[in-house]
């Protein structure tokens, strides 16, 4: 980490993604400010946004390869060719390029990039706010450049190592997890009140079980299995709820939700195959 944070990060892109981003590698001065230069395409509010954070921001793409040796691509897949395309004549050999677009992959940002061999995709998630990504990384290309990303996007949590051939299937899991966590946190707190329990209340009980069972499964080294059985007592009022959430099939939706998820990144997927020709 300390060899990558003395290198220069640009970031293309200053929308949700890239201010997620943004705040994590700033978290607790793991990379300073002065090292990050941010562009987007032209929202002044966004570049504002990452100006107020202390990064140099600018509009122009030679000016961010120049001051950077990593750039993070954290574009709109639909975006991302164009941006590419824009980058290209501005890449040397010292830039690497971490992509954290979903459903693009590494070989059709390398054709856009004019064959730059320096290309990692990368899936982090919004938590890199706080530094509670779960990222995910894609194995190919050179694997000293992995272990460079890897290095830098620990920064803002835990990173596994995969194939590119599951990316869609992290896109889908993690990618996208936080909002399916988020809808059952809405629809706790929504049967809190529904049962009598003022919002306030039902929202800190509601969030503070959520972090309570999350921090649990990752740190008593018990399986999530074998801790739910453990408060689900014979006769008792967890099997109750769970007997209503197993008979309308929960598990299964949410394996249908994933699902749907890692075929609409492989949609997006083959549309940017037809987009590129
Ligand atoms: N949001 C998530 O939870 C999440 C999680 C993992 C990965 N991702 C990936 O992150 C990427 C960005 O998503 P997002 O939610 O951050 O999108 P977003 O909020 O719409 O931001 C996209 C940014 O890209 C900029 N942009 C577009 N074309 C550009 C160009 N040619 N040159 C420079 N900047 C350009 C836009 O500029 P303007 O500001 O001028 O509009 C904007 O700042 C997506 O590919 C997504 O798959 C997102």
């Amino acid at each position: 980490m300390d060899g990558e944070a003395a290198r220069g990060i640009g970031l293309i892109g200053a929308g949700a993604m890239a201010q997620a981003l943004l705040h994590g590698l700033l978290a607790g001065g793991a990379v300073p400010p002065q090292r990050l230069a941010v562009t987007n395409r032209g929202d002044p509010g966004r570049l504002g946004q990452a100006a107020r954070l202390g990064v140099y921001t600018t509009g122009d793409k030679a000016d961010i390869c120049r001051r950077s040796d990593v750039i993070l691509l954290a574009v709109k897949p639909k975006d991302a060719f164009e941006a590419c395309r824009q980058l290209r004549p501005h890449l040397e050999e010292r830039h690497l390029v971490v992509s954290v677009a979903a459903a693009l992959r590494r070989s059709q940002l390398q054709a856009e990039l004019g064959g730059h061999p320096r290309v990692v995709r990368a899936m982090p998630n919004t938590g890199s706010v706080i530094g509670a990504s779960a990222t995910a990384i894609a194995r190919g290309g050179d694997p000293d450049d992995a272990r460079a990303a890897m290095g830098l996007l620990s920064a803002l949590g835990p990173v596994e190592m995969v194939e590119e051939e599951q990316f869609d299937a992290v896109t889908a899991l993690s990618g996208s997890g936080p909002a399916y966590i988020y809808l059952l946190i809405e629809a706790m707190i929504a049967a809190g009140v529904a049962e009598g329990l003022p919002e306030d209340v039902a929202r800190a009980l509601t969030l503070q079980t959520a972090l309570g069972a999350a921090r649990m499964a990752a740190e008593s080294g018990r399986q999530p299995e074998e801790l739910r059985r453990q408060i689900t007592s014979p006769g008792g009022t967890t099997l109750a709820a769970l007997q209503v959430l197993e008979g309308h099939k929960m598990r299964q939706t949410v394996g249908l939700a994933v699902r749907r998820a890692k075929e609409r990144a492989a949609e997006i997927g083959r549309t940017l195959d037809a987009a590129q020709g």
